[in-house]
């Protein structure tokens, strides 16, 4: 007996010390275990990124890979939050839910302060909750227009500016394609399903018209104006003639597929898409470019979401120590590097816009500095814990108009009263 139990201490004894870490500690090796949405390639990627710091720490990570919805992760996240999961130590994080999901992180201040005078200042301040660094920037996000050159070559076709010219290039190559004997030839793809996706798109048209953002910085509710309403309506117009009746239930990824089969002229998505186009196994590759999303009319600015994805650590993990040492690996300008080489995701990191490694795999990432610089917000930092129901109050209003069920004045002029609601009379606290 006492052998025995000799033995297995003797046993757990050496897997301890075998995790003699390059941080100059020896610790317990340990299992951390991180919560990702998982478009793309992102799953693979993944455990490259991950195996250098396995090796240097002697710990091992597991990835829970979550629907690729972010409303999905955001409705599974908040459960495991508030029933204080402590199975969970690292969640990968969308930009817009720092102010509703703080309570739950540890603050990152200090363990990242090496790391902040590196980044973007406006990228820090949307993870900064009241002082407290809520999660690391790991990629940031903005949009594009994805545009087929060699089509738009063969129909004599400029690159759009508004959005009535890329209903009308987009017909035009579309009417030429189906003619030539592609059936399935569709002038322009995007993300019209009800979800987090619809309130990126939609909020792009609306800025792009000169109809504000939703709500504005200052809390005022602003979506009720004709500017909006026409941006609306011209969207409507798109659905069944140049986009596929399905675009409304698409999100990034059926956008993607139906764009990288070569069956779309025009496609609205995310840098991430840039990369998987030009792969092995895409019929498009080589044959497209990007460019910034269309505006309203002359005068009007182009408007694209700010996105991009971040890391948090769980409050209620158990492993708090190596999940933040995982975390800066992670959000540190290696796996920056490596993510923007694999995955066109755009670095939170100021230096790597200069990286010549980047700049010659993945042209877009310099060209998308100033884009994502300018991107829009989405009114998550005012609207503070309601920002979820906002949201989907406004995508609902949405894909109501995209699917003729009531018109965009009307279903604008509802989400209006409804806002007001959500509101109350102090300013959203
Ligand atoms: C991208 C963006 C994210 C956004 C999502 C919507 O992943 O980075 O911020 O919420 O798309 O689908």
């Amino acid at each position: 007996m006492e052998m025995k139990f000799a033995r297995r201490f003797m046993r757990t004894a050496a897997v301890a010390v075998l995790a003699s870490t390059a941080f100059g500690a020896t610790v317990r090796a340990e299992t951390i275990t991180v919560v990702s949405g998982a478009v793309g390639n992102a799953v693979e990627n993944f455990k490259a990124y991950v195996k250098p710091w396995e090796e240097k720490t002697g710990n091992t990570v597991t990835l829970v890979p979550m629907p690729a919805s972010t409303t999905d992760q955001f409705g599974q996240y908040r459960l495991w939050l508030a029933a204080g999961n402590s199975d969970i130590d690292i969640y990968q994080t969308d930009v817009i839910w720092a102010p509703q999901l703080a309570n739950h992180f540890v603050d990152l201040t200090e363990a990242a302060k090496d790391l902040i005078p590196q980044e973007f200042p406006s990228i820090v301040q949307s993870q900064t909750v009241g002082g407290k660094l809520v999660a690391l920037p790991l990629f940031t996000d903005a949009p594009a227009l994805y545009y087929r050159k060699d089509l738009l070559e063969k129909y004599n076709v400029a690159v759009p500016k508004t959005w009535t010219e890329l209903a009308a290039a987009a017909k035009t190559i579309q009417d030429g394609e189906r003619a030539a004997g592609n059936a399935d030839f569709w002038g322009f793809v995007w993300q019209g399903n009800a979800y987090e996706g619809l309130t990126c798109d939609a909020l792009e048209w609306v800025k792009s018209y000169g109809g504000g953002q939703i709500v504005e910085p200052d809390g005022t509710i602003s979506i009720n104006n004709p500017k909006a309403v026409a941006a609306l309506e011209e969207a409507k117009s798109w659905v069944g003639t140049i986009s596929p009746p399905g675009v409304l239930a698409y999100q990034e990824e059926e956008a993607r597929g139906v764009w990288q089969a070569g069956n779309a002229a025009f496609m609205r998505n995310w840098p991430y898409a840039y990369t998987l186009g030009n792969g092995a196994d895409s019929a498009i590759a080589g044959k497209f470019d990007v460019t910034t999303l269309p505006i309203g009319a002359e005068g009007d600015s182009s408007a694209a979401t700010l996105g991009g994805w971040n890391l948090a650590v769980s409050k209620y993990s158990k492993h708090q120590d190596a999940a933040i040492s995982l975390a800066l690996w992670l959000a540190g300008p290696e796996v920056q590097k490596m993510r923007a080489l694999n995955e066109s995701n755009l670095p939170t990191l100021k230096a790597l816009y200069d990286d010549p490694d980047i700049a010659a795999k993945q042209p877009i990432i310099p060209q998308w500095k100033n884009v994502f610089l300018n991107a829009v917000p989405r009114p998550s930092a005012p609207t503070l814990s309601h920002y979820n129901e906002v949201s989907a109050k406004f995508w609902s209003a949405v894909h109501d108009t995209l699917s003729g069920n009531g018109s965009a004045a009307d279903n604008l002029a509802n989400l209006e009263a409804d806002l007001m609601d959500i509101k109350g009379d102090n300013n959203w606290q």
